[in-house]
């Protein structure tokens, strides 16, 4: 198995000799010596829905991100990205893996798939996903999706501290702190991602402060945003930055709040659809049905299942990867063994498909992606906000016939309108340009923002809430305002109530901050002996208005387990009822935190903090 690292700086030799079955040695200079106790190596790992990458950076040499390249099964060649694929297996040596996965797969071999999509079952799937087959697999492995994601995290987990182990030595290793930061689509429940960040934990990489998550297109976003910096932005400006993968395209937006550190705000809430790279190979699967006819196409899938897969590699590494308008060449797909015949374009086992073809594949695909981010403009711009640059990063991002339609569509404005004398008018209407960026590392862009995210903390002051968030509550039943059948009466407050009233504590879209917790307030009656763990439940409502009393279609998000027995007891009001019942209130606010990807809740009590709230996930 071999292992390797690529530097940004390029000091670090990469070259892999297949024959040595030690680790390339890296130059001495480039090699951390001491290691004092506040250095710390971050680990950034992006876990994709089709392709997973690895990052990492010493904490004392912050400019050189290394980026795992080597991946076992790779055969010596390296990528930037290992499949997120897995399977498992019964190993003729039991003292060996029964885990397959990455880049150790025969083409026809059966393994989970797109198996992080499983992990929010909100989103709608890709056609090309089959929860059936899924659940199939997951059965015959009786393992569960959480159990799967976190056995794949546990192999990347290992196989990048194998990684580290050889780049920095055992010492150094066992003197080092190592964390973690993992990214999540920022689409994702709030579940979904406490269930990532189990997993991640399961498989070893840490826990509480050691394990952070932050959104995809926020590290994208992150690591691109610096690299343009400092001559291309200006305060007040605002760019969208669109993550296209394989399965979805993500978008963000954020506005620049100041330039030196940088500082940004989230200026619209992120978008998203499914219109990744992967359709673009559906496409081409159907374009070989229609060109070879139904039948011939069958036989092949079923009979010569290698000569599908040659040519679809074919398309997927070389057709896609470097199609280009401007190149107006012909392509020949292998599809080897397949007779020719000259109506259907199949010549010496090749199938020969003209730029135009390859056109009307990509073409849809594009068109979706450029409406997603058209959508993003026209929010800010709705708003009045200034949009300067739009920046293309991902595995789809990286592809140049894609930057070259988003530079035609948003860069090329039209001619304003011929008039005999110009005016102001015709002047103000024409829409500004919008420049695209397209970063060399676009594929690897998330997983570069993630390790400066555990450098250096973030740079985003305020995000948009992607949900409206509330509490239940009950009430003084008012006739005006309640149903009389759902009022019920109080022994302690002696009157009539009502509950599971809807209090919003954040509206979807709302400006959200780290260092600005929100607050939830609470009154409480306790009876002597009565427990103080209380517990309430976040709700969560992803409609644009949200009722005021509980519903369904609502998101119960998590329970808050609360324990008051941390708060003195002469913060608690001592009351009686007129019957002479003798009951404690106490006042208390929850405050919450929406970090980049997940929530933290806080006990205060006037003020004080009395420790955490727990959080269960549904
Ligand atoms: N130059 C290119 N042109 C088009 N597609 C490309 C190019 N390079 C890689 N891809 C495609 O990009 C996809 C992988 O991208 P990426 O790693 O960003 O996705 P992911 O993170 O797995 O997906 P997601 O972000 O949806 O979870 C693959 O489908 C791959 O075929
Ligand atoms: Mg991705």
């Amino acid at each position: 198995m071999a292992s390797a690292f690529s530097s940004r700086s390029g000091n670090i030799p990469v070259a892999f000799n297949p024959s040595a079955n030690h680790s390339p040695v890296p130059a001495l200079s480039s090699l951390p010596r001491a290691s004092p106790a506040q250095d710390r190596l971050i680990v950034g790992v992006d876990f994709g829905t089709t392709y997973s990458g690895v990052a990492a950076v010493y904490s004392a040499s912050p400019e050189e991100i290394d980026i795992v390249k080597s991946w076992p099964g790779g055969n010596g060649i390296t990528s930037d990205k290992v499949p997120t694929e897995i399977a498992y297996i019964t190993p003729s040596d039991p003292s060996k893996s029964n885990v397959k996965w990455g880049f150790q797969f025969k083409p026809e071999e059966t393994r989970l798939r797109c198996i992080k999509l499983f992990l929010d079952r909100n989103h709608k799937l890709p056609h090309f996903v089959s929860p059936l087959d899924t659940a199939a697999q997951l059965r015959k492995y009786e393992k569960t999706v959480a159990e799967a994601v976190s056995d794949y995290l546990a192999q990347i987990y290992k196989h990048t501290m194998e990684t580290l182990t050889r780049r920095y030595g055992e010492t150094f290793m066992s003197m080092t702190k190592v964390q973690f930061v993992l990214t999540v689509p920022a689409v994702w429940s709030d579940s979904a991602k406490d269930a990532t960040l189990k997993a991640a934990e399961k498989a070893g990489m840490g826990s509480g402060k050691d394990l952070k998550l932050i959104s995809e297109p926020e590290a994208a976003a992150v690591y691109t945003l610096k690299a343009i910096q400092p001559n291309n932005l200006k305060l007040g400006d605002n760019f969208i930055v669109c993550d296209a993968g394989g399965g979805t395209v993500d978008l963000i937006a954020y506005k620049i709040t100041q330039l030196n550190p940088l500082r940004v705000e989230e200026s619209a809430v992120g978008t998203g659809g499914l219109c990744g790279s992967a359709f673009l190979n559906y496409r081409f699967e159907d374009h070989v049905k229609s060109r070879i006819g139904i039948e011939r196409y069958t036989m092949m899938r079923e009979k010569k299942a290698k000569t599908w897969n040659m040519g679809l590699k074919y398309f997927e590494e070389f057709v896609k990867r470097n199609f280009n308008e401007d190149e107006h060449a012909e392509v020949n797909v292998p599809f080897p063994g397949l007779p020719d015949d000259e109506e259907a374009g199949l010549d010496s086992g090749f199938l020969v498909m003209s730029a135009e073809q390859v056109k009307e594949i990509f073409d849809p695909v594009v068109s979706e992606v450029i409406s997603l981010v058209e959508g993003q403009v026209h929010t800010i711009r709705a708003k009045g906000g200034l949009v300067c640059g739009i920046v293309l990063v991902g595995g789809f991002g990286q592809s140049n016939y894609l930057y070259g339609r988003m530079k035609q569509h948003f860069n090329s404005a039209p001619p304003p309108p011929y008039t005999e004398r110009p005016t102001h008018a015709v002047a103000l209407s024409t829409v500004p340009s919008v420049e695209i960026f397209h970063p060399i590392h676009a594929w690897t862009a998330v997983v570069r923002g993630a390790v400066l995210r555990g450098l250096e903390g973030s740079m985003v002051v305020s995000r948009r809430s992607r949900w409206h968030y509330g509490t239940s509550y009950a009430t003084v039943f008012d006739e005006a305002k309640h149903p009389i059948e759902d009022r019920y009466w109080s022994p302690l407050w002696e009157r009539w109530m009502v509950s599971d009233r809807m209090q919003w504590h954040i509206a979807k879209g709302a400006q959200v901050s780290e260092s600005k917790p929100i607050s939830f307030h609470y009154t409480r009656n306790f009876r002597p002996g009565q427990s103080l763990v209380v517990e309430d439940d976040l709700i969560a409502c992803d409609a644009d208005t949200a009722p005021d009393s509980f519903r369904k279609g609502l998101i119960n998000v998590c329970a808050l387990t609360t324990d008051l027995n941390t708060v003195p007891k002469s913060l608690f009001t001592r009351l009686t009822t007129t019957k002479g019942v003798e009951f404690d209130n106490l006042d208390f606010t929850l405050d919450m935190r929406i970090e980049s990807a997940g929530l933290v809740f806080e006990l205060m009590v006037d003020g004080v903090r009395y420790g955490g709230v727990s959080a269960k996930f549904h």
